[in-house]
């Protein structure tokens, strides 16, 4: 079975000190998981290109930057350019998927797709030599600390039997926890993301560890 990765997402760190913050757990996690939201595709705002650029800049970590924003044609590209190591644009926000995710590629990142809870996963058969990764969305996109659906395992497990022995990466995002991760690794993931549980825990780094334990045995 495939690598397991813990993608933390500062969402909902304390961003006032937001070094810090990410110092916290970047000798245990793999990337940093950066949310971008434009206050169009989901009802909330967070970091502009100039602002995730300086954060990408200054990351210890390989970034992992999921745009949740209405023109991830225009912007993906650049998230790729300045150097994160994976870019997520919404399979529903796209007008020229195909294009996109070799525009990703082409830049020097690996190209990765979301789909939201409504999507249904059979959206993505057509791109598979294209994918470097299959995000899941375990709630609505917007906010951290939301419920984790158990219900969208379906779509991982049909995402796994799809992958099978391409080098696509396979990652769940929102409510994953101590609680929820061996559901989701179960269920075939091997990339996950976790805000609130990590970033509201007493120790982030202790919990980064914890959820790569109960993902890995
Ligand atoms: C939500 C974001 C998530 C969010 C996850 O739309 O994509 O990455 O930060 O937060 P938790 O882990 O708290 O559900
Ligand atoms: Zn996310």
């Amino acid at each position: 079975m495939s690598e397991i990765r813990i993608t933390p997402s500062i969402l909902n760190a304390d961003l006032a000190n937001l070094d810090s913050e990410i110092a916290k757990i970047s000798n245990v996690a793999d990337l940093l998981h950066l949310d971008i939201m434009d206050n169009k595709f989901v009802p909330n705002q967070t970091w502009n290109f100039a602002e995730a650029e300086a954060i990408i800049k200054a990351s210890p970590l390989p970034v992992d930057a999921h745009l949740m924003i209405s023109d991830p044609d225009i912007q993906a590209p650049k998230y790729a350019e300045v150097g994160c190591k994976s870019v997520t644009v919404h399979y529903e926000a796209t007008e020229n998927l195909k294009q996109t995710l070799q525009s990703i590629r082409r830049a020097g990142a690996r190209a990765a797709v979301g789909i939201k809870p409504k999507t249904d996963f059979s959206v993505l058969l057509e791109y598979r030599d294209l994918i470097d990764m299959i995000l899941i969305m375990t709630v609505e996109p917007g906010f951290g600390g939301q419920k984790f659906m158990a219900d969208m395992m379906h779509k991982v497990s049909t995402s796994r039997d799809f992958i099978g022995d391409a080098d696509i990466w396979l990652q769940v995002d929102g409510g994953i926890s101590a609680e929820t991760i061996e559901i989701a690794r179960e269920a075939g993931a091997d990339t996950f993301v976790a805000g609130s549980a990590v970033f509201k825990a007493a120790d982030p780094a202790a919990m980064v560890l914890k959820l790569k334990e109960l993902a890995t045995k």
